[in-house]
């Protein structure tokens, strides 16, 4: 399909949590990608993102650390602001759904879509909190698990278990609010049918569009198979957009309805004239990144909304990565599973690429995929490092060593520099056909073809040892090294900028990076992006004293840098990543690990400790006055050779002196026996344990964890004294 321009959105991160590697690689690291490659093409592009600062979640965390929603997300929207920024993910806008822009937006939207009779409403019993006053999403209420028994199971999932529950089927329910047990209320809600834009939906998505992502177009195709529901677009909450319309008081937009609308907002905050186009222009094409979980709201629930309201283009793809796993486990913030980024940048300050480039070498982009910092180390040493990095360092230091730094004459040419260089061109032709159609990972691989061609040559031909002898012949070595290492800065520009940049600054070369609409329109809001500081996000034709321009089109051309154009100096590209910085991240994550599973011990055995067996079956009053229970004093204990559990006793029992072999040495060692007042059962029958006659039993209290303690009369008794 034919487009004149492109708005690229990446979805609204949740303004609840600094951003970590598994957010870069779903959705981010792609999205920057793409909107860079199709800048330095010259394509008309606005790459919209922004915080996401509605929802439940972010109130709950607001009332757990006593301060307001609006805290919460001034906190983190500016950390997820400078995260971004610092990992050079360009944006036009990062704005957030709290915005005055956005309120209204979503507003209009809702009331659009009201007035045109496009929702229904349903009343229903939810349950509500009397003390806060407050209706309760399923999130909010805590109960026992029916299925596990984990006693802090939410009213929507049970995260032990994993099961899918209902606030109905938690058994003891109550507020995590107030801790009061929920009533049922009557509220009326807005619903979007979604049942009917099921057929149109089936039509768009499973005819027209076949070439989505395997992944997105398969869970789109069991949502359809499984027929859809209406869903509700308003809550019960007071942190949101207010519900306009009569009748509405305490309810606000469901988050879901309103954060793709700040997709919007935000293009209309940056461009308030001519935002129009880029929405409701259908040569405009759409483009959603997202992470995997975010599917169904993009492929069905947004363009149904946009659908209703008409005049919106549609998204033209949706591109979704599965989910990036750590070190062999599931990336969870309140685990403390994570790769920050603002971690990262602390501990690996100027290494923003290395982690662009394993992010996307590695990328979950079929199936979900691990992070590990062993691979982050060999990915740097053994690719940027020892390819990329070091073939453009000998190509320039030999450059300076010979000719003064200046790009040789191409003296004495071979059939094998042509051969090379012409090698560029599939690697150019590789690399569009797999960004176009989303596969960054192996975009990434031609790119870095082009390094490995440029290393494998270098090294077979021995300017070094050549220059020994024939001085022409090692200028058209390097002369042809050094068209690759320019093609280099402009095919690793949409994966590694600060690298490209720097090498362009070794070249002394410009890229024209194309447009961007970072200025806006009108008067710029505290919203727009900014790169950090020190940061350039290259756009337009960036260092504009040089003379020498590069930019996509000349990919692949071998006479990028003319002779006797003067190169700057030598600095190094990539640096050795150490065995000790990554032991370092991988012991960090060793003790996040052993701390949390300390923690989990401690609670599953305080939980077993309270967990009480069932009553036994009903005994008559004659079997229990049978039983002849006594107090008695151990006068010797020791264990019983061989074994760990038993301790041999020699009792006083008011009746005579006997010995009672019992299974109590893991609790109590002979010294911490001898003396103690105990109950025992007197008249059950002998036994041989071990060679040992034993006769009665000692009364103890065994806990649901199996501890044993023994029974002590709670002041001393004579022994012998009956117990009944
Ligand atoms: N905040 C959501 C998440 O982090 C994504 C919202 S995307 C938008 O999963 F489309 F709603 F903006
Ligand atoms: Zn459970």
């Amino acid at each position: 399909m034919s487009h004149k321009r492109t708005l690229v959105t990446c979805a609204l991160p949740y303004a609840n949590g600094p951003v970590h590697i598994g957010h870069l690689a779903g959705a981010y690291i792609p999205g920057d990608i793409f909107v860079r490659y199709l800048r330095m093409r010259g394509e008309d592009v606005v790459f919209i993102c922004g915080s996401d600062e509605h929802g439940v979640p972010i109130t709950i965390k607001a009332r757990e650390e006593g301060v307001t929603p609006q805290d919460i997300v001034d906190r983190y929207h500016k950390i997820m602001k400078d995260a971004f920024s610092g990992l050079g993910i360009n944006f036009d806008i990062y704005s957030r759904t709290s915005s005055k822009v956005h309120a209204q937006n979503a507003s209009e939207f809702f009331r659009k879509l009201y007035d045109q009779d496009d929702f229904i409403t349903k009343e229903s019993e939810q349950l509500y909190d009397s003390e806060a006053g407050m209706f309760l999403t399923d999130r909010l209420i805590e109960g026992t698990c029916p299925k596990c028994g984990n006693p802090r199971a939410y009213g929507d999932q049970c995260e032990k278990c994993g099961s899918t529950l209902s606030p109905e089927e938690l058994l003891d329910p109550k507020s995590r609010l107030s801790g009061s047990t929920p009533v049922k209320k009557k509220t009326k809600h807005w619903y979007l049918p979604l049942d009917r834009y099921e057929p149109w939906l089936r039509d768009w998505i499973l005819e027209q569009h076949k070439e989505w992502k395997t992944n997105v177009y398969g869970q789109c195709k069991s949502w359809l198979d499984g027929g859809l529901q209406p869903r509700a677009v308003t809550r019960d909450l007071e942190w949101g957009v207010p519900v306009p319309v009569e009748g509405a008081e305490g309810k606000v937009l469901y988050v879901w309805f309103d954060a793709p609308i700040g997709y919007i907002s935000n293009t209309k905050e940056l461009l308030p004239e001519s935002w129009e186009k880029w929405w409701k222009d259908k040569d405009t094409r759409l483009v959603h990144f997202i992470g995997k979980d975010n599917i169904v709201f993009h492929c069905i629930v947004f363009p149904s909304m946009l659908k209703a309201y008409g005049d919106y283009v549609l998204p033209d793809n949706v591109p979704s990565n599965e989910f990036l796993n750590l070190e062999g486990d599931k990336i969870s913030t309140s685990r403390g599973w994570a790769v920050w980024v603002d971690e990262y940048e602390r501990d690996f300050p100027g290494q923003e690429d290395v982690l662009r480039y394993v992010l996307t070498a590695n990328a979950p982009e079929t199936k979900d995929n691990d992070f590990t910092w062993k691979d982050f180390q060999s990915r740097n040493n053994s690719e940027l490092l020892a390819l990329f990095g070091n073939f453009v360092n000998r190509a320039v230091v030999l450059t300076h060593k010979y000719f003064g730094g200046a790009v040789p004459e191409n003296l004495k040419p071979e059939a094998i520099d042509a051969e090379t260089l012409a090698a560029v061109k599939p690697c150019r032709e590789a690399l569009e056909k797999y960004i176009e159609t989303y596969h960054f990972r192996e975009a990434l691989k031609e790119a870095m073809n082009i390094a490995r061609i440029g290393n494998k040559y270098i090294s077979d031909m021995e300017p070094w040892k050549v220059a020994k002898e024939d001085m022409d012949r090692t200028a058209s070595i390097l002369y042809t090294c050094l068209q690759l290492c320019a093609n280099l800065a402009i095919a690793f520009e949409p994966f590694t900028p600060f690298s490209a940049e720097k090498l362009r600054g070794i070249l002394r070369v410009g890229i024209d990076a194309g447009r961007d609409y970072r200025a806006g329109e009108g008067t710029p809001t505290e919203n727009f992006f900014t790169p950090a500081e020190g940061k350039a996000l290259h756009c337009h034709s960036e260092q504009s004293e040089e003379s020498l321009v590069l930019n996509w089109s000349m990919l692949a051309a071998t006479e990028l840098l003319p002779s006797g154009h003067q190169l700057g100096e030598a600095v190094l590209l990539f640096r050795k990543i150490e065995d000790s910085e990554v032991e370092a991240q991988i012991a960090r994550l060793d003790a996040i690990k052993a701390a949390r599973e300390a923690a989990e011990a401690e609670k599953a055995a305080k939980e077993a400790a309270h967990k009480v067996d069932a009553q036994k079956a009903e005994v008559s009053f004659e079997q229990f006055g049978a039983m002849d229970i006594r107090t008695a004093t151990v006068l010797e204990a020791e264990r019983v050779p061989k074994t760990d559990k038993l301790l041999k006793l020699t009792i006083d029992t008011g009746l005579d002196k006997r010995t009672i072999v019992s299974g109590i040495a893991e609790y109590y060692s002979p010294e911490e026996m001898i003396g103690k007042q105990i109950c025992i059962l007197a008249n059950l029958a002998p036994r041989v344990i071990r060679g040992i006659e034993s006769k009665g039993m000692i009364l103890m209290a065994k806990q649901g964890d199996g501890k044993m303690r023994f029974i002590t009369p709670q002041e001393a008794v004579a022994n012998g004294a009956q117990i009944g």
